[in-house]
Parts: C-alpha cells; structure tokens; sequence
C-alpha cells in the first residue's frame, strides 16, 4: 500500500511525479504530497485527500528533481503531518516510504532519534540521517537495523536520490536523460524498466543510475521490457467499478483465446504425481479459491483453499505431490507472498494464478498462469474475480483431460442488472444476509464482501443450511435475505430455507436461472453448463453493491480505509 514516484531530467518533474501519484492512487488516497529540490534546499507540499488536491496546489511549481507519496495509513492518522514525503530533523534529507517498520519504538529509543519522529516512516529516515558516509551507504546501513517491510524513496538536498526496498515493490525506468521511478510500472515511461529485488539499492545522481546489492557492492540489473496495459485509461462509465464490470464478458473471451492461443496450459508445470491442489490467498481471490478448490474436486483433484494470513502462520503440512496455487489480482498482497515464499523456500511446486505481468508473486512462483482481466482499478475486485474463477475452471477441465470451450462460450452471457426499485429496497433494510449452498455458498461470500466493502452496511453471507443452527434468530421485519440459486441439486432445500425466513418476516430476493421461487422477489439470470454459473450469478450482485453505494452517495472505486494492493500484512 502507498504510492511512491520519484523523477529526475529536465522537464518539470512536480507535473511528471503529480502525474505518476494520480495512476498510483489505487495503493492508498489518505494523503499525498511532493518534496522537491531548489537552490540546495528541499521544499515539501503536503495534502490531506487524493491526488487531484496535489496537482491543484502545485500547478505552478517546478523542479527537476521530484519525489512524490500517496498515502495509505498505517502508523499514525489520516493528517498533513503524517502525510509524506517526510523531511529528516537536519533537514537535509526528505523521504517518501511504503511498508512497515516494525521495530521503530526500540530504533527510535536505541538511537535517542528526536521526539518529532512519531511514525516509523520518520523513524526510519531520522535513522538514515544519522548514519556516516554517502547517501548510499546511510541507507544500506540503515536498512540493516530495520525490522519490517519498505520500499524507500531518499531525495538529499544535493539532489542525489536513494531507493531501496525489502518486500514492497519499487521500479526504474530511464528515458534518454530522464529517470523514472514509481512502486508500479504502470506509473513509468519508457520502453524498459528495472525491478529492483529485495536488499537491492539504487543511487540516482546526474540522471546516471548506479545499482547496489546489501552489502554496498555495485552490481549490474538486466532491464525488462514494459508491457502496457492499453485498457487502462479507457474508462467509458462513471466509475472504474462500473466499466469492469461490463467488460467482464470481453475478459472473459481474451483469457480463454490468450489460453488456447500461446498454449499457455501447456507450460504449467506440474508435479510429477499430483495428488492434490492448495490454493492460497486473500479476500475477494479468496473467494475465487474456493471456487477454484470445488472444480478441482469435481474432476477428481482433492483440493483445499486457504486464508493467505492463516496459512503463512498455520500448520500445514506441505508436501511435494501438492500444487500449490498462488491466486492475486495484484500479485502483491503481502500475506499471499509470505505464503508462498514459504512454499519456495521448500522448493515446492507452486503456481502464480495474477492478472498483473510484472508482479513479485510471478517473480517468486516462476511458474504462472496468467488471467486477462487488463487493469482493475477499482479497489472493489469484479472483472478480476470473475476471470480468476473463470481460469480456475478451465484449468479443472485440463486436468480432467477435457477440451476448453469454443470461443463463443461466453457470448449469450446476457448482463443481468438489478432493477433500481429492488436496490432502494435492500438499501432500506437494517440487515442483509447472503444465503446459498455449494457454489452459491461462495458466491453468497463474495455478494457480502463487495456490499460491505463500498455501500459499509453490515452485512453477512451464511450457508443456507446452517441457518437453523443460530443465524435464524436475527431474521425479523428488519432483515432482507439475499438467496442464490444456480444448483439444481439444491434448489428444493433452498426453498425450504427460505420459506422458514419468510415465515419469520424477513424479505427474501432470490437470485437464479430456476422458475421455482415465483412467491419471492426475484433476479433472473441467463441459463448456462452449473458450473459456469458462479460467473453468471456474481455481476448481478456487484451491480447491487454499486448500485446501492451511489445511492448513498459513496465513491465505489474508492471505499473508505482500504487500499487496491495491500502489501502490507
Ligand atoms: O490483489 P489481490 O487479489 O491479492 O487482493 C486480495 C484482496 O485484497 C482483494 O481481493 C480485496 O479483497 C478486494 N478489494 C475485494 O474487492
């Protein structure tokens, strides 16, 4: 989480670090700000709020030598002062961080650092300050001494900068002159970039950029080529949420003709006896696990899926005959990259399942299976899911040995919205429950998720079944119940469950393809293969989940506290 960008060339690089914060805006939009230098000295303009507040207060400042910082908090509030770039107590150093320093208290004890260092980040810079020698070796020594995770940014008043990282991502590119440098590649130029691995350093002076390793020894890095996503700044809704939703059905079309194409299951790597899959990750991908764990099974594939921030703590006895499946929109999410770097460290088989191509999770799995969903924007996962879980299930059909689907699968997957009077209802209502069983179990997790995430109604999914077993005591007048049905095996038990909630009067919608529910609200969905129908049956509930945060007034892409990446633990 947080954005850093730094610049140095001959063009105003206040306009090119502004530019670069506003596309890194989805790693944090608590607070933003800049620190350049002029005539020696380093000037910094902070602001509370997203980056369009920035861009407006430095419309006329200028400077060659920029860094810049969107902010998504960790330690200390939501305010100017704990905004970055954050300027050491000598004044001489200003640096933007992303990550966490674990240990700051005892650094900041150990080192007697000055009282005004209240965060870790300034915690970390004063502890940079303090250490001998160039500007390279202050930051290599320091980092030393720091527990935790960063991405580090040093601008010194002659107008030298450092970079460094541990765990957090950060980047370079050069242009003829001019250096780039930002936590994603997607807020670079050029043609080429440089990633910068765990322990490794960089100093930025003259427009030359030196490479360092842990132990300040100059090594040389390899660029890579930039492969920009063109999707990205086509936005034709009024919200990023809204646009990735719609083109989920394009996504879903690219992927599958992207696999079929360049034979991309053909280079999965397997273990040699696969006796069964882990899947690991977080929140919405999450979801897409456990949907991807009952396909496995469904063609015979034992198959689990875990919590990455359980898993990386749990007691899992991994083995060798197991694949474990790493799945993250963003390839960054700090616990799913513990996870699976647990898994390296085993030397395990292990697949990254990302729809970003330069992402760390890549670099660490090496074997990867890529989804097509182009840049997701909106902090609130949907085209991203769907393609996730539509991967997971053409991947479940490879191993059963069956052909993936003709192109045109997806093409009479008809959009189902919710009609406008429906949402103003589920939106009047005190409690709103997901219920489903099987595959509209998760779904019904993921219905949960997206609602709570951008509209903050407190709401919950729970297998229908288990209603009985405690949740039903909530069901009064109060409470809307939100039911998906796309299993025919289950549809009669499901309709018994709901017919206890109306007795009780609770509201019921259902969400199906079945005609069965006619004495209930209903959301009618495109008939398709049951399998298929955990994609089918998830756009309607995002569109609830929109369209009920617009009602409220909130801003979809972004919700409140929370950040796209969340790279730290
Ligand atoms: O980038 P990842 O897929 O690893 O992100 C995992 C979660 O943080 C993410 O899915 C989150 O739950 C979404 N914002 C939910 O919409």
């Amino acid at each position: 989480m947080c954005g850093i960008c730094g610049y140095i060339g001959s063009s105003n690089g206040v306009k090119e670090v502004v530019r670069g914060l506003k596309i890194l805006e989805y790693r944090g939009y608590d607070s933003c700000g800049v620190a350049f230098v002029e005539n020696g000295k380093i000037d910094i303009v902070k602001t509370v709020g997203e980056v369009d507040n920035l861009k407006k207060l430095t419309k006329n400042m200028s400077a060659n030598v920029v860094i810049g910082h969107t902010r998504w908090a960790t330690h200390g509030g939501v305010n100017e002062r704990n905004a970055h770039p954050h300027l050491s107590t000598s004044g001489k150093l200003a640096m933007v961080h992303n990550g966490i320093i674990e240990n700051y208290k005892e650094l900041k004890e150990e080192f007697n650092l000055n009282s005004l260092s209240n965060t870790d980040s300034e915690v970390f810079l004063n502890l940079i300050d303090c250490e001998k020698g160039t500007l390279i070796n202050k930051v290599i020594n320091a980092s030393k001494k720091v527990q935790g995770t960063f991405a580090v940014l040093v601008l010194g008043s002659d107008g030298e900068m450092v970079l460094g990282k541990c765990e957090s991502p950060l980047y370079l590119s050069k242009v003829e002159n001019e250096v780039y440098i930002a936590s994603d590649v997607l807020a670079l130029k050029g043609e080429n970039y440089f990633a910068l691995n765990d322990h490794e350093f960089a100093s930025v002076k003259n427009r030359k950029i030196i490479f360092y390793n842990k132990n300040g020894e100059k090594i040389t890095k390899k660029s890579e080529k930039i492969e920009k996503n063109s999707d990205f700044s086509k936005i034709f809704y009024k919200t990023h949420m809204e646009s990735e939703i719609l083109e989920t059905k394009d996504v879903l079309n690219k992927t599958l003709k992207k696999y079929k194409e360049e034979n991309i299951f053909q280079n999965i790597k397997l273990p040699k006896k696969l006796n069964s899959i882990s899947l690991i990750a977080c929140g919405t991908a999450y979801h897409a696990s456990l949907m991807g764990a009952e396909f496995f099974k469904k063609v015979g594939v034992d198959a689990r899926a875990y919590l990455a921030s359980e898993f990386r703590y749990g007691r899992e006895l991994l083995n060798k005959n197991t694949l474990y499946i790493f799945v993250s929109q963003s390839g960054e999410t700090a616990d799913t990259i513990a996870s699976a770097k647990m898994v390296k460290e085993r030397n395990l088989p292990m697949l990254a399942l990302t729809n970003m191509e330069n992402c760390l999770l890549n670099r660490i799995c090496e074997n990867v299976l890529p989804t097509f969903a182009g840049r997701e924007i909106a902090v609130a996962s949907t085209k991203a899911y769907s393609c996730q879980v539509w991967s997971l299930y053409l991947f479940s059909l490879i191993l059963a040995n069956k052909s993936l689907p003709k192109e045109d699968f997806v093409k009479n997957f008809a959009f189902v919205n919710y009609d406008d009077k429906l949402v103003k209802e589920v939106a009047s209502y005190k409690k709103v429950f997901f219920v489903g069983r099987d595959l509209d179990y998760i779904t019904a997790m993921e219905a949960s998720l997206k609602l709570k995430e951008i509209s903050y109604i407190n709401c919950f999914a729970i297998a229908s079944g288990e209603l009985k077993h405690g949740t039903l005591a909530l069901i009064d007048s109060d409470a809307v119940v939100i039911a998906i049905c796309t299993q025919e095996k289950i549809k009669s038990k499901l309709k018994s469950n709901l017919e206890e909630i109306k007795a009780r009067g609770g509201k019921v919608i259902v969400v199906s393809q079945f005609d069965d529910f006619k004495d209930f609200s209903c959301v009618k969905l495109s008939k398709f293969d049951e399998l298929f129908m955990p994609i089918v049956s998830v756009i309607p509930m995002q569109f609830l989940a929109l369209k009920i945060c617009e009602l409220f007034g909130y801003n979809p892409d972004k919700p409140r506290n929370l950040a796209k990446s969340v790279t730290v633990e």
